[in-house]
């Protein structure tokens, strides 16, 4: 074995392991960009709610405590840019207090984009196709991205974040997990929750944390937004390393 490989193996064994469960794992999305992926999963209703196209966890019964929660945190920071992305078919944010906020809703799917225009658009309230890891995000007051990076692989995850630090937005507001004791890799399109507190993250204490009170499965009751200054979103070496295999991997 090359002294590359060795000292690779020694530093990063955990993240070796992810790389070869992951390459030898069968998926529907493996091949796929992340627009096919989520183009496929939105045609499909993949995620078999009754409700909204988003999945179970955008009905309403799980998102009571959010939709009151969000009011209060947009009158405190005062915020008057709020981009949502992703906005998924915008089936529980249609019931928050919007009045005060110019709102940007965006989703990688057109079609649900074309939709949401056709039933929700109005003076404050605007929606366009974008992609969270790509896209010019333009300057917020807050980015909100609910159910979305845990959709994502790390890989997606880092660029993701890059690209906010990128629009040089002021807060992140996103799906944390803070009572799960360990996160995974995955394949963009698959979803496990995970914990932004711990490896291989590390992202500081949020400035808020609002558990949504989710209503399903035990193992999953810590559910929560969090809102961090995206200044303060630092990327581990570790998993910069980790991405930089990953890329050589796939
Ligand atoms: C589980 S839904 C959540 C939607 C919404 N945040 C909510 O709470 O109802 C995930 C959404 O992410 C969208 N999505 C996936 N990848 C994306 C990307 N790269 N950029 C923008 N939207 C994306 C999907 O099309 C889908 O509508």
């Amino acid at each position: 074995m090359s002294s590359i490989r060795k000292i690779i193996k020694t530093i990063l064994p955990l993240e070796i392991k992810e790389l070869y469960i992951l390459k030898r794992k069968k998926s529907n999305f493996k091949k796929k960009t992340v627009k096919e992926t989520f183009d496929l999963i939105a045609k499909d209703n993949f995620w078999s709610s009754g409700e909204s196209v988003s999945g179970p966890g955008s009905e309403l019964k799980h998102t009571k405590v959010l939709i009151t929660e969000l009011e209060k945190l947009f009158e405190i920071h005062s915020v008057s840019k709020l981009l949502d992305l992703p906005c998924g078919d915008f089936n529980w944010m249609q019931n928050v207090d919007l009045s005060k906020v110019n709102y940007l809703g965006g989703d990688i799917v057109k079609d649900i984009i074309e939709e949401n225009k056709m039933k929700f658009k109005s003076e404050n309230i605007k929606f366009e196709v974008m992609d969270i890891i790509t896209s010019d995000l333009g300057r917020q007051d807050v980015v909100l991205s609910r159910d979305c990076l845990v959709h994502f692989s790390y890989n997606n995850i880092v660029k993701t974040i890059k690209n906010l630090k990128r629009s040089k937005s002021t807060y992140v507001l996103m799906t944390t997990f803070p009572e799960i004791t360990k996160n995974k890799d995955i394949i963009s399109g698959e979803w496990r929750p995970l914990n932004f507190d711990i490896y291989p993250f590390y992202f500081p204490k949020p400035v808020v944390l609002i558990n949504e009170n989710y209503q399903g499965k035990e193992r999953y009751k810590s559910k929560s937004m969090a809102l961090w200054k995206i200044s303060d979103l630092k990327i581990p070496l570790r998993l910069r390393m980790y991405c930089v295999l990953y890329r050589i991997f796939n």
